[in-house]
């Protein structure tokens, strides 16, 4: 019996290469932890570099393969050598989950132009890019998993953040276009939409906007922010033969948001 195709060999990336866009960043960081000690080798990728080497460092110090690039998710050429360094270095690329990203908030009739181009442009453009350049390594290996961050902010609305919803609907979007596009190459498409995740960066604008908060935390059915932790454990399983059957999903780790 392939001991891949049984519990619990179905969860495990033994052997498999994965890259994380803005992997240094706040919810990357745990998954990229999680990545490791499920057997997958690593690239750390981040516009900034420091950030990612700092990670890559922390998941080696924890006996992984790991290593860091800088990377900008809007330059082709550098998510062109993203997706060749990983081939170079383990001849294959397996995985890639796609966190780099962002938004501003700010009320749509005084949203400034250029930041609401900014904005769908890191997280509509830069996700498309990653998912080109990767498919184009995986197409002909004919296997491959892509996790695109979505948000609750690509399911439902809320004031203050037009560009953020736009551009998280567009991903969800994406990511359908592109599950069924190559559903028949063995390459995977699926998004994960997380609830209000309690991050240094949401602490700070939880700081700006107390009562916003307060009423988007009591939204949350599950009655309080989600830990990056536990944003884990549904990527992973995206990533891994448990999902084989899976392309083309919004996974919610929401607290039940969008169960209401
Ligand atoms: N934290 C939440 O509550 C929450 C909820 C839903 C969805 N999300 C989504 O999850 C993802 C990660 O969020 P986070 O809270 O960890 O944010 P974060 O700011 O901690 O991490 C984002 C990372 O992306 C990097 N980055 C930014 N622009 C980049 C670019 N052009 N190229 C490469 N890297 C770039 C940053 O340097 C940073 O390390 C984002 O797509 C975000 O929209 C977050």
């Amino acid at each position: 019996m392939d001991e891949r195709k049984t519990v619990p060999g179905i969860w495990r990336l033994d052997g498999r290469a994965a890259i994380i866009t803005g992997g240094g960043g706040a919810l990357a960081t745990p998954i990229a932890h999680g990545l490791v000690a499920s057997g997958a080798s690593v690239i750390v990728a981040d516009r900034d570099g420091e950030r990612a080497e700092t990670v890559a460092a922390e998941l080696r110090a924890a006996g992984g393969d790991a290593l860091a690039m800088t990377v900008d998710v809007l330059d082709e050429s550098q998510v062109a050598a993203m997706v060749q360094r990983a081939v170079d270095q383990w001849g294959r690329l397996d995985i890639l989950i796609n966190t780099a990203g962002g938004g501003s908030r700010g009320l749509a009739l005084g949203y400034d132009r250029k930041t609401f181009d900014d904005v769908l442009a890191l997280n509509v453009t830069g996700t498309f890019l990653c998912c080109q350049a990767a498919a184009r390594v995986m197409i002909p290996r004919g296997d491959g998993r892509i996790v695109n961050f979505a948000s609750i902010a690509g399911l439902i609305a809320y004031p203050g953040n037009p560009a953020y919803i736009a551009s998280k609907g567009g991903v969800v979007q994406i990511t359908r276009s592109l599950a069924i596009e190559w559903a028949t190459t063995g390459v995977r498409v699926n998004a994960i939409a997380p609830g209000v995740i309690q991050t240094a960066g949401v602490a700070r604008q939880v700081s700006r906007e107390p009562e916003f908060y307060d009423a988007f935390r009591a939204k949350h059915p599950i009655g309080r922010f989600g830990a990056p932790d536990e944003i884990v454990g549904p990527v992973l399983f995206l990533c891994s033969d448990a999902s084989s059957y899976v392309t083309g999903h919004v996974l919610a780790a929401d607290g039940g948001y969008t169960a209401q």
